[in-house]
């Protein structure tokens, strides 16, 4: 199977003045619960507000996120998808998205496939429309690479965003710009991780990243021996049951003018956890292939960022390899050196993430950056601590992790703080070595992962861990997103990098 490093959202978008819509046009409709539905200058406008007592009749009454199908009778019948946005004072980006998407998708059901309609814009014109164009990009996919019979023309291929006033077009166009470019990168990420782990492999993502290689972004890859070299014996250690090769790849994005800030951004690449020689059950390992999700979010970002071009300085860092029970797995007992010289004793080999990443954090901070974030799928305790929808973080810097808050919101994605209780750090204490994978059994799993990574960041460091395993993958459909990868975060961390801009 082949698989390129562009990712593409199908539904093309584009701007028109209200004037040009014909009758013959689909449209959408954005309907407040408390006023009248928001639409462009035209006799098809008039017919839109002079049919909505009908609409209403039916059971349409614009709560959050309702959609509802009609005609509006005129010289033909004009297909039309009405909206529900709820109260006028409570919308945001991120309902404008959800409710998107849910058209988007009510229009696929319809066969219907080029909409047009006039965005709803609440507070900044420039995100509602870049919140619409995600949720018609990222509600409408699927993955489709390995389905041998690809989808018939059932899709939506067309968006069309209708303006009265000139002045919006380039707004608008804006927006749609910016969608097109976070629902790409997280498109990106959704069919790295929805790929089968025997595809996906180290080598392959080290083939994939290669190719962003550009003038202000510069790819280089770690292969064992030269891993071997520096001293990462706690990812090489995890490799070792493996007979794919491990590698390290560190993406570097430089601005053409001095940055205001230095970012190094880490991703857990597991792409196969089968838990090494302290296996999982079969059950917990039929969606392990997400577990390289960090390093595909990270790598998505940078796809971004090279279009982008941020005044930012950026490394990305992606430890990757396969978590196997081979030969010369890592037994439990073993211990292991990381590149700080600290030694691990592994009593559990499946708690190999935070290996990877401790190697991971000393080399982001040997790239002289103000501060460092880390995404990881790192615990199966954060799934049952905080659900689907939301991630947890911990860090060093309660700045930083505003600023991520602030990142997440505006995306919207959530993410919980978890403290670092320094009270829990004897849980890992060893007696063999300087420190152990583990702490005690079901307590406070998160934590502890995120207190074993804390061994690795040097005191004055600023950094942040964020556990998306609980975000990272889903098992139902939900408004953005198919079953499977979520592509959870690529937004918020791409939207973390500019907020610094
Ligand atoms: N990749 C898993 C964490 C995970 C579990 C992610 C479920 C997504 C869904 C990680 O490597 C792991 O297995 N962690 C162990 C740690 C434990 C042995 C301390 C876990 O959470 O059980
Ligand atoms: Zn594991
Ligand atoms: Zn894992």
């Amino acid at each position: 199977m082949s698989g390129a490093i562009r990712a593409f959202v199908m539904v093309q978008f584009s701007t028109q003045p209200s004037s040009s819509v014909k009758v013959s046009d689909a449209l959408a409709v954005y309907v407040p619960s408390d006023g009248q539905p928001l639409v462009f200058n035209s006799s098809l406008g008039e017919l839109v507000v002079s049919s909505y007592d009908r609409i209403f009749e039916q059971g349409f009454s614009a709560e959050e996120e309702q959609i509802f199908f009609t005609h509006l009778h005129n010289s033909v019948a004009t297909p039309c998808i009405f909206v529900g946005l709820g109260k006028k004072d409570l919308i945001t980006t991120d309902l404008l998205r959800r409710a998107s998407a849910l058209m988007a998708r009510k229009a696929e059901e319809n066969n219907i496939t080029a909409i047009s309609f006039y965005p709803a814009v609440v507070k900044s014109a420039i995100q509602s429309t870049q919140a619409i164009v995600e949720g018609i990009a990222l509600g409408t996919y699927e993955f489709m690479q390995f389905k041998s019979k690809k989808k018939p023309s059932k899709k939506l291929h067309s968006a069309t965003l209708l303006y009265d006033n000139p002045l919006e077009k380039d707004t608008f166009s804006k927006g749609i710009e910016k969608g097109k470019i976070f629902s790409e990168s997280t498109i990106l990420a959704r069919d790295w991780i929805n790929s089968p782990p025997s595809d996906m492999t180290p080598a392959k993502m080290v083939r994939l990243a290669r190719q962003l290689n550009s003038k202000h972004l510069r790819v280089k890859v770690l292969n064992k021996r030269q891993m071997e070299k520096l001293g990462m014996g706690a990812l090489l250690g995890v490799s070792r049951g493996s007979h794919e090769p491990p590698y390290f790849v560190h993406l570097h994005y430089k601005p053409a003018s001095p940055p205001k800030k230095r970012i190094a951004l880490c991703g857990k690449g597991i792409t196969f956890d089968s838990g090494g020689l302290s296996l999982k059950p079969a059950a917990s390992m039929e969606t392990m292939k997400y577990d390289m999700a960090g390093a595909a979010t990270v790598i998505s970002v940078f796809n971004a960022l090279s279009k982008l071009k941020p005044n930012v300085e950026v490394h990305g860092l992606t430890p990757l390899t396969e978590n196997m029970p081979g030969g010369h797995a890592l037994k439990p007992g073993d211990v292991v050196r990381s590149l700080s010289g600290k030694t691990i004793e592994v009593l559990n080999t499946d708690a190999e993430g935070r290996l990877v990443l401790a190697d991971t954090l000393v080399y982001a901070q040997r790239q002289k950056v103000d501060e460092i974030v880390d995404v990881a799928t790192l615990t199966g305790a954060c799934v049952i601590a905080l659900g689907p929808n939301m991630a947890a973080v911990m860090g060093t810097s309660s700045k930083l992790i505003e600023r991520l808050h602030v990142a997440a919101s505006l995306c919207g994605e959530k993410l919980w703080e978890l403290p670092l209780e320094n009270s829990y750090k004897s849980h890992i204490k060893s007696s063999v070595a300087d420190i152990k994978n583990i702490g005690k059994p079901m307590t406070a799993g998160t934590i502890i992962g995120g207190l074993f990574l804390k061994e690795f960041v040097g005191e004055k460091t600023s950094w942040a861990h964020i556990d998306m395993a609980s975000i990272g993958w889903t098992s139902e459909r939900t408004s953005l997103s198919a079953v499977g990868a979520t592509g959870a975060m690529v937004r918020t961390l791409l939207g973390y990098v500019l907020s610094h801009n």
